[in-house]
């Protein structure tokens, strides 16, 4: 923990879900006092008692250990009465049309004061133009735009250690964007300073090009099955080019998530509002929506009709340490399987009570074993650590076909395969050889009712 400073304003921070949360409980560990504020009373109760409504590794030890520096509250006045850097942390989900919803940010807008010492922090992502419309209708305040990079599961070290920190503000609001350095300077990331515009459109384009990285390898891969070559090789030996970097080419299916695939869709309707169409990333979206699927085909070239097969679905979070069900490809794939006609089960270490609410109709298991017992096939969705360590031979006994379809390449493969399985990933060589006889439509779990 670094020491804390004395005497010191509190940081606002308007909105405490998972951006805010972590940017407050961050901040706190910083050394620096924070008031927090949101509308929900009993999050913010939650929380002043140490209770954090979601999972995200180590923001409940930074919640405990910096108690004292944090004060919760659901009245923006507390917040006014003390901060005069205030972030705004609410979210701006999709709307029908693609575009982001403002209105949450509109509301926190609404209740400032006219005009004061105060300036706002956009931590929300909010399209290019945004900004500068807000600072047109309360120009008495300053405004500043911090995009935030952080990933969840890994977000306490993301903003402790971040690659580097955007800050944009237009001319006269620098004493604000100074302020918001100092704060950030301590971490040792680079800073980029530049307008408001460039610093929204930056946080746009990034997470575009990520995904449009992951849409393309998911393309490669599936070339690969084609040619017979490893899609994992290959994005080895492309990602050591420095020019390409490794990262964000793992394929899989599909990426999801509260972020991607919002802002994917909010720079493709920004750019489509002012007439251009954004060609390529209209086929980032549609690459990922079909990837999302594509392990149908996967279970049906060994399984034969999925109608009345028990499919367990491993892992249901959209990525491994979080419990975030949002655009999940565990979604997508519960309900093609149910149309195919399959009997779904699904198990995830943290995500169980998310997924129920939006999962009614798949049978959630208390551990991968049962999940796994009498199913026709694991559909590995997301890579959490402990499907690598499970007993996969002892399980093979207990499956009624023992199949792998590994959506996220996260398996031994050859392990698996020399204990009996047939296995198949995504953009890996055919398992063709040891493809069993596609078994009776009843399963051994249907036989046995
Ligand atoms: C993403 C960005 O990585 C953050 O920088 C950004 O701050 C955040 O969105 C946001 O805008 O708030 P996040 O959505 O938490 O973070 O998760 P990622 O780790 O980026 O993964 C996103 C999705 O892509 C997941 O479904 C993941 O499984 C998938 N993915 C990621 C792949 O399929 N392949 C990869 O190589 C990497």
């Amino acid at each position: 923990m670094l020491a804390p400073m004395s005497d010191e304003r509190p940081i606002g921070v308007i909105g405490v879900g998972w951006v805010g949360l972590v940017t407050a409980t961050c901040f706190a560990e910083m050394g620096h006092p924070v008031i927090a504020m949101d509308i929900d009373a009993q999050k913010a109760r939650a929380l002043s008692r140490g209770r954090v409504p979601f999972h995200e590794p180590a923001v409940d030890e930074l919640l405990e250990r910096n108690a004292e520096r944090l004060t919760f509250t659901t009245a923006m006045e507390d917040v006014l009465e003390s901060a005069r850097l205030l972030f705004c942390c609410v979210d701006t989900p999709p709307t029908y049309s693609g575009d982001a919803d403002l209105s949450r940010v509109q509301a926190v807008v609404s209740r400032l004061p006219a005009d004061g010492d105060y300036a706002l922090v956009m931590k929300s992502t909010v399209p290019s133009g945004t900004g500068r419309a807000i600072r047109r209708d309360a120009p008495g305040i300053a405004y500043v735009a911090c995009p935030e990079f952080l990933k969840e599961g890994t977000a306490v070290r993301d903003f402790l250690h971040p690659d580097r920190v955007v800050i944009g503000a237009d001319p006269g609001d620098e004493w604000a964007a100074d302020g918001v350095e100092a704060l950030y300077r301590p971490l040792g990331g680079a800073i980029v300073r530049t307008d408001v515009a460039s610093a929204e459109m930056i946080k746009l384009a990034a997470n575009a090009f990520l995904a449009t990285k992951i849409s393309f390898i998911n393309e490669i891969a599936n070339v690969c099955e084609e040619v017979g070559a490893d899609v994992t090789e290959v994005a080895r030996g492309m990602g050591l080019d420095k020019r390409i970097g490794g990262s964000f080419l793992r394929a899989g299916v599909g990426f999801g998530g509260s972020c991607f695939p919002k802002d994917t869709k909010a720079l493709k309707q920004l750019a489509g509002n002012t007439g251009y169409h954004f060609q390529l990333l209209t086929a980032v979206i549609e690459v990922n929506e079909l990837q999302k699927r594509r392990l149908i085909g996967k279970l049906q070239k060994h399984l034969g009709p999925l109608a009345g097969k028990t499919i367990a679905l491993l892992g249901l979070a959209f990525k491994p340490d979080t419990d975030d069900m949002r655009e999940a490809s565990s979604l997508v794939l519960a309900s093609r399987l149910q149309g195919e006609g399959a009997r779904v089960r699904g198990y995830d270490p943290v995500a169980r009570e998310a997924a129920a609410e939006l999962l009614p109709s798949v049978r959630l298991c208390e551990s991968a074993e049962a999940a796994l017992q009498d199913a026709d096939a694991a559909v590995i969705v997301t890579e959490w650590s402990e499907f690598a360590e499970l007993d996969w031979s002892a399980l093979r006994e207990r499956m009624a076909n023992a199949v792998i379809v590994d959506g996220r390449n996260f398996l031994d493969a050859q392990a698996l395969r020399q204990a009996g399985f047939v296995y198949e990933g995504i953009g890996l060589a055919h398992d063709d050889a040891q493809a069993p006889e596609p078994a009776p439509a009843e399963s051994a779990e249907a036989a046995s009712r």
